[in-house]
């Protein structure tokens, strides 16, 4: 594998580079993001996704933002960036707290110069504290493969997964994923069942992308065999990621997330969510009432691209005349969420739970 990480800062260019995620699997091209304009678009076109992503990228604009500063209200302007970043993706709360986390680094003592050095230095840390969560949810969530596998006698152990929450969705090793790349690397048998997740397939694009560099067993299955396969015993365990998670411990996440939740509590089988705490929502209670979910572009239901030979086409799929409707995500209530895996441990899907791992939060 090339460089594990999704998104690094090139100093000599003034720039930020990423894996251009539109084109996986069938290229592999970088992108660059050299202003705050660009960092906007990259979010709102999918060059970059995946809620920790989104908001490093975010954090890296906002620097951007500064770097490239040229009027006379740099506190104005700082501000108006920072909402317009915010608008390019609703969901994932990650974006607004790096874009408010890297608005309070701003400060009115500090001349332009300083605040636009810290406002990288906190782009860069926001970048490795993501790495950390990263594996310190792989590290808790591998407890979870462990026991599964001793119980399996070493059979390797089921996994599903629905969309990216892999190494492309963060900076290093995913969320979702990251208990799956350590238990691989550990040498415990694991399995993965991908869902394909329409309409962007993010799951045959990106997820089965990335666990083949990873040279992990996986298999891709339209997004409505997860049902099927866990009536017949052929699921361990589901772990999906998240794009807000409520203090309720409502997790939205991409769509059709909602039915993969239901069909493992039918089945019995564990359904786990991972999530580094950047992506809960303090704020909130009530997924499916105050979580916004985003409506994106009728064109990726009704157009799908592929490769014939060495070309790539995108080509329609669906009556010129009929209607589409694109929900970008969907909520699962607590209810149907086994347990939380956070950089601070696994706790249940609740207000306790969460407050029995963040106590600070509790605090008024
Ligand atoms: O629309 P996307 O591709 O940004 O949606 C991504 C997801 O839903 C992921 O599962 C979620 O962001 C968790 S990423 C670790």
């Amino acid at each position: 594998m090339g460089n594990p990480q999704t998104i690094w800062f090139n100093h000599q260019k003034n720039s930020v580079e990423t894996i251009d995620q539109r084109h996986l699997p069938f290229l592999n091209l970088i992108y660059e993001i050299g202003t705050l304009e660009e960092a906007r678009f990259a979010i709102t076109e999918m060059v970059v996704r995946g809620a920790p992503l989104i908001g490093v990228t975010a954090a890296y604009g906002m620097y951007l933002a500064a770097s490239n500063f040229s009027g006379n209200d740099f506190q104005a302007e700082m501000q108006r960036a920072a909402e317009w970043l915010k608008s390019s993706r609703p969901t994932a709360v990650n974006l607004a707290f790096a874009v408010d986390e890297a608005l309070s680094v701003i400060s009115e003592q500090h001349t332009i110069l300083q605040n636009t050095h810290h406002l990288l230095e906190y782009a860069e840390s926001l970048k490795q504290r993501e790495i950390e969560f990263s594996k310190q949810i792989g590290m808790y969530g591998l407890e979870l493969i462990k026991v599964i596998s001793e119980k399996k006698n070493r059979e390797p152990v089921q996994i599903l997964t629905h969309c990216n929450a892999g190494r492309l969705a963060c900076v290093e090793l995913g969320t979702a994923t990251a208990p799956i790349y350590l238990a691989h690397e550990a040498g415990i048998p694991v399995h993965v069942w991908v869902d394909e997740t329409r309409p962007r397939n993010q799951g045959a694009r990106l997820t089965a992308w990335e666990l083949g560099e990873a040279g992990i067993p996986h298999t891709v299955i339209p997004d409505n065999t997860g049902g099927h396969l866990m009536q017949h015993q052929m699921v361990d365990l589901v772990i999906v990621g998240s794009d807000r998670t409520t203090m309720n411990g409502d997790v939205a996440n991409k769509i059709g997330t909602y039915l993969k939740a239901l069909a493992a509590a039918d089945n019995g089988v564990p359904f786990y969510v991972a999530l580094p705490s950047t992506t809960i929502d303090w704020t909130i209670n009530d997924g499916i009432t105050e979580i916004p979910i985003e409506q994106r572009n009728a064109s990726e239901v009704s157009m799908m691209e592929g490769k014939l030979g060495d070309e790539i086409y995108e080509f329609r799929i669906l009556p010129e005349k009929s209607q589409v409707a694109n929900y970008g995500f969907d909520v699962t209530p607590a209810r149907l969420v086994t347990g939380l895996i956070t950089e601070r441990g696994i706790c249940n899907a609740n207000r306790e739970g969460i407050l029995s791992l963040f106590p600070e939060k509790g605090k008024k």
